[in-house]
């Protein structure tokens, strides 16, 4: 065991003020959703430009409402990459309506735009991509692929916040966009999420969605027209969730010098095939900093090399493993070797610490630990 401190792999930096703030809200006796919701909508829909946002407590809560919101359901297809987290699938599947798979690049980890084109069907009515962290999914031939083949677009925006796309921030623009505020997120409201929309009515529209299909009658009594969700977001997380979004620059800021380190370590040596590198001021955001392994050229498994950074004290991620090839996205056909990028990197793929808590000299640890476990076990 290492007597060094233990280096997450993601997290949250909660400062003294917001935890003062949530005792206010605690003692305040205003404890789930109120005024602190309304303050953290307002300012999240100031971020996208105006456009009106409504925050759920995660953002699954804020997929599934998405897919409501577009009224998909039994007998629709929604295109998704097949590397991304479980979310999507499963609210595409608890809706009723049939996930369609597409590989992803190698490179940047994105949604295979020319693979999405060759699998749309007459019964296919939105796309669902996932914004990589440090390399967004090309938005305009997205927008332009969804409005020539007239598809609703859903963007999982979960970790991408702060990331900015021709100077607009994500969010500003495009169709329907969600976020995510758990705590491994950009920012976080601890478990949380936001759906931004297009119109007023759109969000009106939410409400009942999100509160238990409840319509409110002039006479003080309520109704229910449809079994909707129960996705309030708490104020005490709302509360959270303001304090964090005035600090996404700065996080943001720190989160991209720690990524500068890992690249500047990187270049030379061990021989992992690494993320885009960014390019100065380029609006991307940096949630993840995630590595291919050279597994062929190592005797050592995935599972290895994490335990082994696990014992310097070092924790890793896994993002992702391979949708299609979970025993959900196999109960709709898929098998190995039907997309082959999204499988070597979920046969590759190792997520390194990185967080805004973290320093440089803890990227300097790391990178040491992996060079170290690397160059032992080269065959
Ligand atoms: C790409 C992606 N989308 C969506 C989610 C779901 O976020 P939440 O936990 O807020 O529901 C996650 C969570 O890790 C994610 O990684």
């Amino acid at each position: 065991m290492s007597a060094l401190p233990y280096l997450k792999f993601a997290g949250p930096v909660l400062d003294e003020a917001t935890i003062a703030g949530v005792a206010e809200v605690l003692r305040s006796g205003q404890l789930t959703s109120g005024p602190w919701v309304q303050e953290f909508e307002t300012a999240l829909s100031a971020f996208c430009e105006g456009r009106p946002v409504r925050v759920l407590t995660s953002a699954t809560a804020a997929v599934e409402v998405a897919l409501q919101l577009c009224a998909i359901g039994p007998g629709d297809e929604v295109i998704t990459p097949a590397q991304s987290f479980f979310t999507v699938p499963n609210m595409i599947v608890k809706v009723g309506a049939t996930p369609v798979f597409v590989d992803c690049d190698l490179a940047t980890r994105n949604i295979d735009l020319g693979a999405v084109d060759a699998a749309i069907t007459p019964r296919t009515r939105a796309i669902i991509p996932t914004h990589w962290p440090g390399s967004l999914v090309d938005m305009d031939a997205l927008h332009a692929l969804a409005r020539r083949r007239q598809l609703r677009v859903i963007e999982d925006a979960a970790l991408v916040i702060g990331s900015r796309w021709h100077g607009r921030n994500v969010g500003a623009f495009g169709d329907l966009v969600t976020f995510s505020f758990h705590p491994n997120k950009n920012i976080t409201s601890i478990e949380g999420g936001a759906l931004v929309v297009n119109s007023a009515d759109e969000a009106n529209r939410i409400e009942p969605l999100r509160f238990h299909g409840i319509t409110y009658l002039s006479d003080r009594t309520r109704d229910v027209a449809f079994p909707g969700g129960k996705f309030n977001l708490p104020d005490v997380n709302a509360r959270i969730g303001v304090a964090q979004l005035a600090r996404l620059p700065e996080f943001l800021a720190r989160r991209r010098a720690l990524v500068d380190r890992y690249f500047e370590r990187f270049a030379t040596h061990p021989a992992c095939v690494l993320p885009p590198r960014p390019d100065g001021d380029d609006g991307q955001s940096w949630n993840m900093f995630s590595v291919l392994l050279p597994l062929e050229r190592l005797n050592l498994s995935r599972k290895a090399f994490r335990d082994a950074l696990e014992e310097r004290g070092i924790g890793t991620g896994v993002s992702y493993e391979a949708l299609h090839l979970s025993t959900l996205g196999r109960r709709f056909g898929y098998q190995d070797g039907d997309f082959p990028v999204t499988e070597r990197i979920a046969r590759e793929t190792v997520t390194l610490p990185l967080h805004p808590a973290l320093t440089v000299a803890d990227v300097d640890r790391v990178c040491a630990a992996v060079a170290e476990i690397i160059t032992a076990a080269r065959k």
